[in-house]
């Protein structure tokens, strides 16, 4: 049996760990209240309608959500200028042969089930940081398009800052068309996430899994020179 030194490496910093299941809880809150409001069960209720309120709590509850998820949001970007290494923005996008080689290995590894190669990358791999890139741009749009339509409801100075979306995107009929089809989205991106985190988990050996919670990832020496 193959023998290795390994290192713990403390990778995820305590607010990127916060951010991550604060993100995971919000995003999953408000596509269950997502789909309902695009979806409304209509239950047969005897009572007058001034007694029945769940549904406005649904959408309370959306909103509510859409604050978190925004300024959470917000509160990752800003620590991928001030955070460490690990977190910072250059993972995200690939600029360098060695992180588009990786991509390739890792499609590889994830794509032909290919294992027993060690991944250089010690944050995010080159595609799992592409891909989180592309779902943050996916975030910003869902911000956009929810502040935009909520700005019809509110009287609060801040969502009427997006207000301008919907003329652009040819009324609320569609921005809702378009924030509705992007909420499934989340939903295939988060189970492929997690079959990879899984996956990855037990091919690198690293700890990848448990990092999101402790912070911790175990390295091989060898990989400890590159950063
Ligand atoms: C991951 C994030 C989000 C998901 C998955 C999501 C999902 C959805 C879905 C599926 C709908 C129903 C659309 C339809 O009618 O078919 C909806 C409605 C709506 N969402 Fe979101 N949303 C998200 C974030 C936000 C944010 C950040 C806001 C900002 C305030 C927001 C505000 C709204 C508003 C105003 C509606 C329309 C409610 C109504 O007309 O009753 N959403 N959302
Ligand atoms: C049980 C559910 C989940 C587990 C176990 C999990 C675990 C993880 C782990 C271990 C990482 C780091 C992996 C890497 O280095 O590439 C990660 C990153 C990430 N996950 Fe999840 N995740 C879960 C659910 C979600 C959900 C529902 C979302 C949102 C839709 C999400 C969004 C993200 C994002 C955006 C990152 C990048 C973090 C950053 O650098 O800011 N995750 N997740």
């Amino acid at each position: 049996m193959e023998k290795a030194i390994i290192r713990r490496v403390y990778v995820w910093q305590l607010p990127v760990r916060i951010y991550h299941w604060v993100n995971a809880l919000s995003v999953s809150a408000l596509a269950v209240t997502g789909y309902i409001i695009g979806s409304p069960p209509a239950f047969m209720i005897s009572s007058e309608a001034y007694d029945s309120y769940w549904f406005g709590t649904v959408r309370f509850i959306h909103f509510v959500a859409a604050f978190v998820f925004f300024f959470n949001f917000i509160f990752r970007l800003y620590w991928g200028f001030v955070g460490n290494h690990f977190s910072n923005w250059h993972n995200f996008i690939p600029t360098t042969k060695k992180q588009f080689n990786e991509i390739k290995e890792v499609l590889k590894i994830d794509i032909l089930q290919r294992k027993g190669k060690i991944i250089e990358s010690i944050g995010h791999n080159s595609l799992a940081g592409f891909t989180y890139f592309l779902v943050f741009i996916a975030f910003l749009f869902q911000s956009v398009t929810g502040f935009g339509m909520y700005a019809a409801m509110s009287n609060s100075w801040f969502p009427h800052l997006f207000a301008w979306i919907v003329p652009l995107m040819g009324g609320d009929f569609a921005v809702r068309q378009w924030h509705h089809a992007m909420m499934w989205f989340f939903i295939v991106f988060a189970m492929i996430h997690v079959y990879l985190v899984f996956y990855h988990d037990y091919v690198e050996g690293r700890g990848i899994l448990s990092s999101m919670a402790g912070g911790w990832k175990f390295i091989e020496k060898k990989g400890l020179n590159d950063f």
